[in-house]
């Protein structure tokens, strides 16, 4: 079985309610394995660049606002499928929306504030993990 990788950001939100140990501790106990991990905060422009596919949303710009307001534990996850494992974790992007269970049912605060971000396919992930963490794939992706 091949493994993929994903990116995963907790958001402000989740990181200013002391959710980061309960967030990482479903990750791993569902079987993904965390190759990189740290703690950071975006600037309004860096987050203008993250979210750059979003340019034209009404939301953009409180999106970014939001983005860059604290800091935030980004990670790369290691895993079978890992890409819809873990949003099928994260749950719906709307909390309203999202299963029982899921990370965005039990503790996100609104759409915006919706505590959890992850890639949602190769290329994405393969560039926002080279966005947090330039340079990954010569490190390796692989822990021992
Ligand atoms: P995320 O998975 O990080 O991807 C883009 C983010 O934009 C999304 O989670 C939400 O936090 C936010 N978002 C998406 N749609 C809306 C919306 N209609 N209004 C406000 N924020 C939104």
């Amino acid at each position: 079985m091949e493994s993929e990788q994903t990116l995963s950001i907790i958001k402000p939100d989740g990181v200013r309610r002391n959710l980061i140990g309960a967030i990482l501790k479903r990750f791993e106990e569902n079987g993904l394995i965390l190759t990189a991990m740290k703690m950071t905060s975006l600037s309004k422009s860096q987050a203008e660049g993250f979210y750059a596919v979003h340019r034209e949303r009404p939301f953009f710009a409180s999106l970014t606002d939001y983005m860059s307001s604290g800091p935030i534990v980004v990670s790369v996850l290691d895993g079978y499928n890992a890409i819809s494992k873990n949003r099928e974790l994260m749950g719906a992007t709307n909390p309203q929306d999202a299963a029982e269970g899921t990370i965005r049912k039990d503790f996100a605060e609104s759409l915006e504030a919706n505590t959890v971000h992850g890639s949602d396919a190769p290329e994405t992930a393969r560039e926002e993990i080279g966005f947090f963490f330039p340079g990954w794939e010569l490190i390796g992706s692989k822990r021992s």
